[in-house]
């Protein structure tokens, strides 16, 4: 019997030999995630970890029943205490029950949070689209100004910029306050009304529950007939204008372009005011990398404190799927540094002893003990990419002196195995 990963995941490996699965190759998540990490930090965000499955519940009040995400595409199961429980579709909705569970609004007014991780959804798998994915994403909770918009615009932009990606597009728009959707909403249903039975099945789901997501249809006779309907931006309150102008304003200032999108209102349900997806014309038709916006508003209705809130997340495999398409893989795959190669026992020794020191010092080093034949070995040094190699055998050993050979270069030079790790430095110009 053999076994398969279920349908929809992957495996991410040192070394694929797949070519269109090279995105899933651990140098590189190691590489973005890294990079991430250092982008969050420089906007002074702090990292947030939560379980990989919370309560259902967290995810019907948030996320809410008319979305896709909860209605067709949750992993929802009953554990052994008959609970439901849900693995984690996304993360929004997990780090607001953190804040509130901890009680973190004690530690101040503004609260920026970055995470990274896997994600579930039960969807029909395609190129780009997964059933465990793994999105990085940020939230930045208690500022209802539009400089926090544009802060995490901004950050997400330096993100994309300094992994090198371009031919990126911002789409953006503003779904409004409270108000500003039910008056959309009447509006629109007002003239859908007499067309109903023109509308897709979808749609007309949509039209009871969640009238705003009709917009987003991918149906043609559904665009088609939304050609002539009410506009979202004529329903704006004057605070959601006000907002939304600023925003854009301050995009500007940034040298952020954008292109507002005025049927952009996203696929969950606790969007409010600012709402941005980016997009990559190198990406298939899964071509949105990341998404997000406001959520004022869900964070009490969780239970915690009123207070606004503004997030994104980006899909990783999408990113790195991006970069290698356009070319820009700035990653680099790890090789060894040095490469020992002990010709018998005693040699074997001296060299575990001389790459543990070193290892101690972050050089990557490999000993070569599994074969025996030194055309083989020399062979393996060449597979493993190795920059430098060593030979130690019993002239090496009695004089302490031995001949380092760079690999590229095909050049030799003598070494004083006693002081290896001064010496390598001195070559590898870190002294
Ligand atoms: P989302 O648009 O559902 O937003 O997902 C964000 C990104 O995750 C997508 O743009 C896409 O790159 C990636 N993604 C989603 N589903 C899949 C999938 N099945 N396979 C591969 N990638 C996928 C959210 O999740 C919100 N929580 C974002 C947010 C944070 N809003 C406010 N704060």
């Amino acid at each position: 019997m053999t076994y398969a990963s279920p349908k929809g995941t992957y495996d991410i490996v040192p070394d694929e030999l797949d070519s269109s699965l090279k995105w899933a190759e651990s140098h590189l998540w190691q590489f973005v995630e890294s990079h991430f990490t250092k982008i969050a930090k420089a906007y002074c965000f702090q990292e947030i970890r939560t379980p990989y499955f919370e309560r259902t519940e967290l995810f019907l009040r948030s996320v809410g029943e008319s979305s896709d995400v909860v209605s067709k595409e949750m992993y929802t199961f009953n554990d052994k205490g008959n609970r439901s429980m849900t693995l984690r579709p996304e993360m929004t909705a997990s780090v607001l029950r953190a804040f509130v569970e901890r009680n973190l609004q004690q530690l101040g007014s503004i609260h920026k949070l970055f995470y990274m991780g896997p994600m579930f959804r039960y969807d029909r798998p395609q190129a780009g689209r997964y059933r465990q994915f793994s999105q990085f994403g940020i939230e930045s909770i208690g500022s209802s100004e539009p400089e926090a918009d544009v802060e995490v615009i901004s950050l997400l932009f330096t993100i994309l910029e300094t992994l090198g990606l371009k031919n990126l597009t911002l789409h953006i728009n503003s779904v409004g306050d409270a108000a500003s959707r039910e008056l959309f909403s009447f509006r629109l249903k007002e003239f859908l009304k007499p067309k109903l039975h023109q509308l897709s099945s979808d749609s007309q789901v949509r039209f009871e529950k969640n009238p705003l997501r009709i917009l987003d249809s991918k149906d043609l006779n559904d665009q088609a007939i939304l050609q002539e309907a009410p506009k979202l931006e004529d329903c704006l309150s004057p605070e959601s204008k006000e907002h939304f102008s600023k925003v854009l304003h301050y995009l500007k200032a940034l040298n952020i372009d954008y292109h507002i999108n005025s049927k952009l209102v996203r696929g969950l349900d606790y969007y409010n005011q600012t709402v941005f997806e980016i997009t990559s014309g190198d990406l298939g038709s899964q071509n949105a990398l990341g998404g997000g916006g406001r959520y004022d508003g869900l964070l009490k209705t969780l239970g915690g404190p009123d207070l606004p809130s503004i997030g994104f997340a980006f899909g990783i495999e999408r990113v790195i799927q991006t970069m290698l398409s356009q070319g820009v893989n700035l990653s680099q795959k790890p090789v060894p540094l040095l490469y020992f190669v002990p010709m018998g026992d005693r040699a074997k020794q001296e060299c575990f002893r001389l790459a543990s020191e070193l290892r101690k010092a972050y050089f990557s080093v490999e000993v070569d003990f599994a074969c025996k034949n030194l055309k083989n070995r020399l062979k393996n040094a060449e597979q493993r990419n190795a920059k430098y190699i060593i030979v130690v055998g019993d002239n090496e050993l009695e004089t302490g002196k031995a001949s380092i050979k760079n690999m590229s270069t095909r050049e030799e030079k003598e070494i004083n195995l006693i002081q290896l790790q001064e010496e390598l430095s001195i070559i590898e110009g870190i002294k």
